[in-house]
């Protein structure tokens, strides 16, 4: 297969990445990790299970970059998580460092790649990438909103007893815990779910999105990979494919929604240029008073970033 997707951290998350391309058959993956032995061995396991469920996408597992050349997308999930005695800016630098040395690596290697950046505290990393690489806003892209999405999807087809095909959901903000879910542009087969669900069950499923990944770790004691791995690999393939595919995801505004140079995870069309377009909805004054508090937790945490 000519189409090559790079995924650097060969830890759960990247690995679900590197299984969810190779059973769609979208690319071949360089899957990168500093660990010796784990990249190679994963991508061995995950290209023993291609004649079985019929894919002919080939993993390759390294230790180094020089493989990665000319990707077409390059994943980041590289990072550190966070660990007992550890702050918010301990994890934050230690990440920036790690996001900031792997960019380095594969931007040389894939100048012309695009970045999908899924490592943690995510609307800081992208800015991190963002300014190593050095790429145009269009090719730096962060994974936030179709996993808060998919979770809000979940809750609301579980409260209604309907296939989860039927759902639709809109978060938008920061991926932390102030990030924004529009119960208004969620629907259930077109319907707004503020006409199907009494609003204390919304409140509650918007409240379970927030805390959807705090959920996981308290259950795991680890970051959750299922399903931040399955929409990393939706926004690939939209962008492969280009498929012109909206969904949410960290974007670096420049004046949209009243943001400038931020990351905060909004609407997007996907194609195979990156962001091919930010698409701007309408919001309430509450709504938008909730997106800027959103935007300025983002804002507190890339005014501590050390990279220029
Ligand atoms: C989560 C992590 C991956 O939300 O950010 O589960």
């Amino acid at each position: 297969m000519k189409t090559k997707v790079t995924v650097v951290g060969a830890g759960n998350v990247g690995a679900t990445v590197a299984q969810g391309i190779a059973i769609k058959e979208i690319a071949d993956v360089v899957l990168v990790d500093i660990v010796e032995g784990v990249p190679q061995g994963k991508s061995l396991d995950l290209n023993e299970t291609a004649p079985v469920i019929k894919t002919d996408s080939i993993l390759l597992g390294t230790n180094g970059y020089d493989d990665t050349a000319n990707s077409d997308v390059v994943v980041i999930t590289a990072g550190l998580p966070r660990k007992p005695g550890m702050s918010r800016d301990d994890l934050l630098w230690k990440n920036e460092e790690i996001v900031a040395g792997v960019t380095r690596e594969v931007v040389k290697r894939s100048p012309n790649s695009i970045l999908v950046i899924v490592s943690n505290p995510l609307d800081a990393m992208c800015e991190v990438a963002r300014r190593v690489s050095g790429f145009p806003r269009e090719r730096v892209i962060g994974m936030a909103g179709v996993l808060d999405s998919a979770r809000m999807r979940y809750f609301i087809a579980a409260e209604l007893n309907v296939s989860v095909e039927n759902t639709h959901a809109f978060v938008l903000g920061g991926h932390g815990d102030t990030m924004v879910p529009l119960p208004r542009y969620s629907t259930v087969a077109g319907i707004p779910i503020t006409e199907l669900i009494a609003k204390e069950r919304i409140d509650a499923i918007v409240d379970r999105t927030r805390n959807g990944g705090a959920e996981i770790v308290n259950l795991l004691k680890t970051s959750a990979w299922y399903a931040p791995g399955a929409s990393t690999v939706e926004m690939v393939d939209a962008i492969l494919k280009d498929k012109r595919k909206i969904l949410p995801c960290a974007a670096f505004l420049t004046g949209e929604y009243g943001l400038d140079k931020l990351f905060v995870g909004v609407p997007v069309k996907l194609g195979r240029n990156g962001i091919e377009q930010i698409v701007e909805i309408k919001l309430t004054d509450d709504e938008r008073a909730a997106l800027q508090k959103s935007a300025d937790a983002v804002k507190e945490l890339v005014d501590k970033l050390k990279t220029a």
